[in-house]
Parts: structure tokens; sequence; C-alpha cells
């Protein structure tokens, strides 16, 4: 590459830096629309956010019991048994994890379903549970659900790499113990249905009364915090009681600036439209968009000069992973990636990508946090634990320090009572205290 070629690069690089940056006024103006989307939600009003009532309060502590939960929200499928000793401790007795086929997220929901008992079936054989003490389950679905109850909830719509038949508009809760019951372990009660938001925050808050907001920062985002009674204004009767926590399905909120980048990965994507917010955000995402980069910049001959133009030609080849802990610093993870004479040059371009849409995530998922801790609480008098689990997050150092700046920035002083806190057991420990809350007959609706 000559010297009016590696300016030429500089300068597109410098353009896509615009293009992925978002200045702090704008970042300001995310939470305004946050609040207005958060309103009509929970008014049962036309809303990017759909501000879905889970039926279940924050933790005291004092839930007892021992549970089996069963999670679901990518590609792996888990089987927990779980003890809480009603003195705010949890542990987690026995686990077993299986990888859900491909093939099954697209094909037959009935399939899937089997699967998903089939799981529980072996989980019981593993652990050599011939008479269970487990009996009640709490099954973690992280997928758009309108519960009904607790226990109960119809699928919205499918996101992530999920498109399984004859799923959406159906009682998941329902599928599943029909699918128990054929493979034979129809004494497994389907007690309580959680998106993995509100089992993170369950989790984080058995411990800790500060923590009110839980957080996904993994394959898809999202997060949910409790609202006061009276807030909920689409739940009859949410006026008298006690506050409730509310899964805000923040993947879908679309009041943002979309680059050319996230047009293309949108319009390609199996739910065009939905879900800008995760598509921006989301680890699922994050490499496709910088592949796109990497695309324009190659068919502009400043990438990989010389080569036959065939690498990252194919959709999703490059993997989130493999993008985000280069840029921020490994060295390691770009050999798999490219054509193999990759330059020096080429290498620190397609790293700049990487930091520039794992930057831009960050600093989205800090204006979404920042929008929903000043819903709860304006004047952020209080302090904040919020619980977030997510390779995302739980990965990228510097992607929480994106976060907190984002935070410094928008929240001043009064960041400092912010606390980000790493919560993994939501699925687990989370989805058991949603168990023990249902068995202790939470409210159920209409
Ligand atoms: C997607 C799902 C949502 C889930 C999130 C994180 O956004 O729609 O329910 O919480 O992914 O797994």
């Amino acid at each position: 590459m000559n010297r009016i070629e590696a300016e030429e690069r500089n300068r597109f690089l410098a353009r896509l830096a615009g293009d992925f940056s978002i200045p702090v006024p704008v970042l300001r103006s995310i939470r305004g629309a946050f609040h207005e989307e958060m309103a009509h939600g929970l008014a049962g009003k036309p809303s990017s956010l759909r501000m879905i009532p889970s039926f279940v309060t924050r933790p005291t502590g004092g839930e007892k019991g021992r549970f089996l939960a069963l999670d679901l929200g990518g590609t792996n499928c888990r089987v927990l048994g779980v003890e809480l000793d009603g003195r705010g401790g949890a542990s987690i007795t026995a686990a077993s994890r299986f990888v859900v086929p491909a093939a099954l997220m697209h094909g037959p929901g009935g399939v899937l379903f089997d699967f998903l008992a089939g799981s529980v079936h072996s989980f019981f054989r593993e652990h050599r549970r011939e008479k269970p003490p487990e009996r009640v389950l709490a099954f973690t679905f992280s997928f758009p659900v309108e519960q009904r109850s607790v226990s109960s909830g119809t699928l919205l719509g499918w996101t992530k790499a999920f498109t399984a038949s004859g799923v959406e508009g159906e009682d998941v809760a329902v599928l599943l113990s029909a699918a128990l019951e054929r493979r034979g372990i129809g004494f497994v009660r389907v007690a309580a249905l959680t998106n993995d938001t509100v089992g993170t925050l369950l989790a984080g808050g058995y411990a800790d009364p500060s923590c009110d907001m839980g957080v996904i920062l993994g394959t898809g985002t999202n997060a949910c915090y409790p609202e006061r009674p009276g807030r909920i204004r689409k739940l009859p009767g949410s006026r008298g009681g006690s506050e409730m926590i509310v899964n805000m399905e923040w993947g879908n909120f679309n009041r943002l600036e979309a680059n050319r980048f996230d047009d293309l990965l949108d319009a390609a994507s199996p739910n065009p439209g939905r879900q800008r917010l995760e598509k921006m955000v989301s680890g699922m995402y994050l490499g496709e968009i910088a592949r796109l980069a990497v695309r324009e910049m190659m068919e502009k001959g400043l990438l990989f000069p010389g080569t036959d133009g065939s690498a990252f030609s194919e959709p999703y080849s490059l993997a989130t992973e493999s993008l985000t802990l280069p840029a921020r610093g490994d060295a390691a993870g770009l050999d798999s990636l490219g054509p193999g004479s990759a330059s020096a040059e080429d290498r620190a371009a397609v790293r700049e990508i990487g930091r520039l849409v794992a930057g831009r995530s960050a600093r989205l998922a800090g204006s979404a946090i920042a929008a929903v801790l000043t819903w709860m609480d304006p004047g952020l008098e209080k302090d904040h634990a919020v619980a977030i689990d997510g390779a995302l997050f739980e990965h990228n150092p510097g992607y929480r320090a994106d976060i907190m700046e984002t935070l410094d920035s928008l929240l001043g002083d009064r960041a400092a009572a912010v606390r980000l806190v790493l919560t993994k057991d939501g699925s687990g420990i989370g989805a058991a205290i949603a168990g023990a809350v249902a068995v202790q007959a939470a409210p159920e609706a209409g």
C-alpha cells in the first residue's frame, strides 16, 4: 500500500468513526425517547417497548425450597437443580448443559419442546434422580412473552436466531407441560415462566436489596426493573397492588439513528424493522455489522489489496468474540479472520472497526441503563445495583469501562450511585426464586 492509498484508508476510517459515534446530546436525547416509549408501553399504547408485567416482585431473601430450572435462550439449553435456604442463601445442586441443534431452532416447534423435555429427562438420569426431589420447574424462556400470570404466557414473536414454527401466539408453559407429559415425566409441574432479565434481577436482589435492574448484554439484549404500583396503567388492578417487575424488551427500541450497515443488516434479517436496538448492541450482531464495514473497505480496495476478495463474503462469518477481544488490545484472534496475507495495517484497520462497533454498543447500553435508572429515580437519590449477565459484558473489560464513561457523562456525580454487578445465576437461582414466588401463590391475571 503506497502513501496515497494509506491516506485514503485513514480518511475512510475517520469517516467510519463518524458513522459510529454518538455525540453526548444524542445520548441524552435517547433518555427522553426511552421515557416516552416506556410510558406508552405501560399504558398499553403503541410503543417499541412492550413493557411486559412479569407478575413477580423482588425477592425478600426468605424464598425457600428445591426447584428445577430449565433455561432456553440461545444455542445452549441448561437444566439445573437449585436449593434456596430461605435465609438469602442459594446453591446449584446439579447442572446439565445441552447444545440446541440449529435445525431445531428453525423446525417445527413441537420437536423443539420435545428436545427440552428430553433434556429434563436426561438431567434426571445423569444425576440419578430416580425419585427427583425437585418436581417444581421454573422455565427461563428468553424471548418476548406476554405473561398472563407468573406461570403462563404467549410468545409474541421469536427474536435472536430462533424461528421455530407453531410457537408464536401459543402459551409456551402449556407447550412445555405437554412435552413433559409425552416424555413420561408429567409429574414435573411448570410453576414459573421467566425472562432471563427477570431471573438476573431476582438473583441479584436475593442478597442485595439495592439491586433494582436486571440487564442482559449477550447474544441478545434486554432489561427489567421493578415498577411502582399504579404506573402499569394497562394492567387493571395494579394500582392497589405492590411493585411488579416489568420486562421491557428493550431490544426492540427503535428511536435511534441507524447507519447504512445497520440498515443492511436489518433488511437481511428474519425480522426486519424489529429489534433495532438489539441489532446495534448485542453479541449476535456486532460481528456482522463489522463484517459489512470490512466488506465496504475491501470493495473500495482499501483492505486486503491483491487478494481475491472472497474473504468475509459469508454473512455472520465474523464472530463478535474474535472482533471485540482484539479490539480491546488483545493481539490474538485476527489470524483466523481474513486472508492469510493480512498485513499489519489490515489487522489494525479491522481492529479499529471492531473498536468502533463495540464502543457504540456500550454507549447505547449505557444510555439505556441511564434512562431506566432516571425513570425509577429521577434525582438519583438512592444507590442502585444493576445486575448484568451476558458474554459481551463479562468478557470485555473495555465494554464495562465504556458503559461507566457514558453513565458519567449522562449522570454526572450521581453516576457514583450506580454499581454494575456481574450476576451469573439468573437462569438458575433467579428462576428458582420465581418458582418459589409462584408456589407462594402470586396474583393471577384476569
Ligand atoms: C432478546 C429477547 C429477550 C431476552 C434478550 C436477552 O431480546 O427478546 O426476551 O431477554 O434477548 O436474552
